[in-house]
């Protein structure tokens, strides 16, 4: 590579991280696993040392993730929360052995080995022995102040006998029984499922309401330290034996090693044995037990020396696949997915997995019939890695495109420059439903109860058509149908009349219009400000915006010329309210911003989640009590004694058309 591809490489590979960082951090939706993320920091290191002219203070290498979302007040911990290194082999721990005895200068050490248990970081902060403060590790320096979440955990200590300062740090987490059972209830409601435990921790520990975390169950184990004014113990081991003895949750599991050789068979062992627990793990961490030589050791700007982490292997496996089948997805791409014969991988069992197109199928020479290696790593979605070809007997097929739409029949087609086959047909029920599936998702307009089964139902009765039959839905009817209970048809009604307003930015995502992506979205309501500015804007127009190539530029104006898309758009404005940038412009850098916000009291236009929702769109942050800090009290009818308390603090209070009117949602 030359000095400029290296550039760009280095670029890209930054983009790429940041990206995954958010997913990760914030969106709680990890899309790749911790090992391949691994791989991405591990090569941009590599480039960077080599070229250290290349590298620059925002690089991902340069500070560790950051979990901060803005939601909660932010108070720095007292000594910062450094990340762990992670290895992936015996090799690499035996080079982390040496490592330690060349700097310590020692040939016996004694290592503490832990589960790595697979939650959050917390901090907990007790001053005189009084838990004050559980901060989330945020970005190493300063971290979120959960606590009133935290408090949720019914065998958590709140007074310890303790003096002066005292960090404790550990995991909070979901156990996977919990986790199962959260899930299958949100299954059972048609709602959206957690990718897995560390995901359904993430989003619980940042809930604004205690109530809800309560239900979730959360968990604990303690087993680090910041700052400690007063402690007495001089070795890891003793620590978590003194952290027990104040009654603190430690996992059992803990086992102290006299050398590398004894931790070696602690990680191995307890990869075989990781599905009985009920705790989610992904690896074992590694800890010099003395704390001289772990203060000997120091640390470098991310990670400390003496500590690291073992990572189990993504699982996998060998199974047959039986056949290939087609998903038609709103655009009318045909993927391909495999279905193989059920195994057990990484504590659950699949059967399918995506090939993603049939480049993919030819490039990994996959064929019906064959024996095919499938891997899941850190619970994330399985991938078909490659094929057992020894194990081929001449009944292999070859996986061919298919000529017409599995769905509807119509032909496919291949366009000129795409990998993709697609089905041209618009309204085939497949494009329906992957429409709708989109227009209701978590980015467009939010309507969660709107989940796969109710769309199949609705979409294969021919009840919903185009989006606006969503909003003029016939609910006796739906109560006559067979199977929908009352409950579930109300909170479909609730859910749906909760979601009609909505961002420009959102409402131009929700239209599923080719390439227009979140991203183009948000820049195509930041540019044109209102939705009738963007249908009448020309390809040039849309090209000459950064951030818009002409592939988009043209799939939108062939997309609002059409007469049957405009008349569709018209009839879902009879319903729904867009808010136009303009006036969030207005209020995101006046009134909402930045803010902390409260709401009491029933509101009649819309539900209280939605009101927040719409408070934390335009950068407000929601908190859940009344205090100095509280910028805004909104009151609805009936309000509770927290109107009372703000009045007597003094703090600005706003009616509920008053927060309308902020919101640009009224004149
Ligand atoms: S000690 C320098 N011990 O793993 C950080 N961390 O990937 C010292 N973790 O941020 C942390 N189990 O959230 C430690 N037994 C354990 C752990 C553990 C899980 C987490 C922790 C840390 C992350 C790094």
């Amino acid at each position: 590579m030359n000095k400029k591809e290296i550039k760009n490489k280095i670029e890209s590979l930054k983009e790429k991280i940041k990206y995954h960082n958010y997913l990760y951090y914030i969106e709680n939706k990890p899309a790749i696993s911790d090992y391949d993320f691994d791989l991405l920091i591990k090569e941009l290191e590599k480039l960077e040392k080599e070229n250290p002219e290349f590298i620059t203070e925002d690089s991902p290498t340069q500070r560790i993730g950051s979990d901060l979302s803005g939601a909660f007040p932010s108070f720095s911990h007292y000594i910062p929360m450094l990340s762990i290194e992670n290895t992936y082999s015996k090799e690499e721990l035996l080079d982390f052995d040496k490592r330690v005895k060349k700097l310590t200068k020692s040939n016996a050490i004694e290592y503490v080995c832990e589960h790595k248990l697979d939650g959050l970081s917390i901090n907990l902060i007790y001053e005189d022995g009084l838990l004050i403060h559980a901060l989330t590790r945020g970005d190493g320096l300063k971290g979120e102040d959960v606590i009133n979440n935290i408090k949720t955990i019914p065998y958590l200590p709140l007074k310890l006998s303790l003096s002066g300062i005292s960090e404790i740090r550990g995991e909070v987490f979901i156990k996977k029984s919990v986790f199962k059972k959260i899930n299958s209830k949100r299954e059972e409601n048609g709602e959206a499922l957690f990718a897995n435990p560390r995901n359904l921790a993430a989003g619980t520990l940042k809930l604004q309401s205690p109530g809800e975390v309560k239900k979730r169950n959360l968990s604990l184990f303690l087993y680090g330290k910041g700052r400690f004014d007063n402690l007495f113990v001089k070795t890891q081991y003793e620590y978590l034996k003194f952290l027990e003895k104040l009654k603190l949750p430690v996992s059992k599991n803990y086992k102290l090693c006299e050398n590398i050789d004894d931790v070696w068979n602690y990680c191995e062992e307890w990869n075989k044995k990781r599905d009985e627990l009920d705790y989610p793990i992904d690896g074992i961490v590694i800890k010099v037990n003395n704390f001289s030589l772990q203060d000997q050791l120091g640390s470098t700007m991310k990670t400390p020396r003496w500590i690291i982490a073992y990572k189990f292997p993504a699982e996998r496996v060998l199974t047959k696949l039986n056949k290939v089948v087609f998903q038609v997805g709103r655009t009318g791409i045909i993927t391909p997915v495999a279905e193989f014969e059920p195994v057990h991988l990484a504590g659950t069992i699949v059967k399918r997995a995506t090939l993603h197109n049939f480049d993919e199928i030819k490039r990994k020479d996959i064929k019906e019939n064959d024996w095919i290696y499938v891997e899941k790593g850190g619970d994330i979605i399985p991938k078909v890695i490659g094929v057992d070809k020894e194990k081929r007997k001449g009944v292999e097929r070859e996986i061919l495109p298919p000529r017409n739409c599995p769905v509807c029949g119509e032909k496919t087609v291949k366009f000129e420059g795409e990998v993709a086959y697609r089905c041209t047909n618009i309204s085939c029920p497949a494009q329906i439903k992957g429409r709708i599936a989109n227009f209701v998702s978590s980015d467009a307009f939010d309507i969660q109860f709107l989940g796969k089964k109710w769309i199949d139902i609705l979409v294969d009765k021919g009840i919903i058509k185009n989006f606006s039959d969503i909003f003029s839905l016939d609910y006796t009817k739906l109560l006559k149908m067979e199977r929908m209970g009352e409950k579930s048809v109300m909170n479909l009604k609730d859910a749906i009349e909760s979601a009609k307003n909505i961002s420009l930015e959102r409402f131009i995502y929700a239209l599923g219009i080719p390439y227009v992506g979140k991203k183009s979205a948000q820049i195509l309501a930041s540019h044109f400000k209102t939705l009738d500015a963007l249908m009448n804007a020309s390809t040039d127009e849309l090209c000459n915006i950064d951030g818009i190539g002409e592939k988009t530029a043209s799939a939108i104006v062939d997309f609002f010329v059409s007469e049957k898309n405009k008349a569709e758009i018209d009839k879902l404005l009879r319903y729904i309210n867009i808010a136009d940038v303009k006036n969030d412009k207005t209020v995101l850098s006046t009134d909402i911003s930045g803010k902390k916000f409260l709401i009491t009291g029933t509101l009649v236009s819309m539900k209280r989640k939605e009101a927040e929702n719409i408070l934390k769109k335009f950068g407000g942050i929601v908190v859940s009590s009344v205090s100095k800090s509280l910028d805004i009290l909104i009151v609805g009818e009936k309000p509770g004694s927290k109107y009372e308390k703000a009045v007597n603090l003094g703090i600005e209070i706003w009616d509920e058309n008053r927060f309308l009117q902020k919101c640009g949602l009224k004149k």
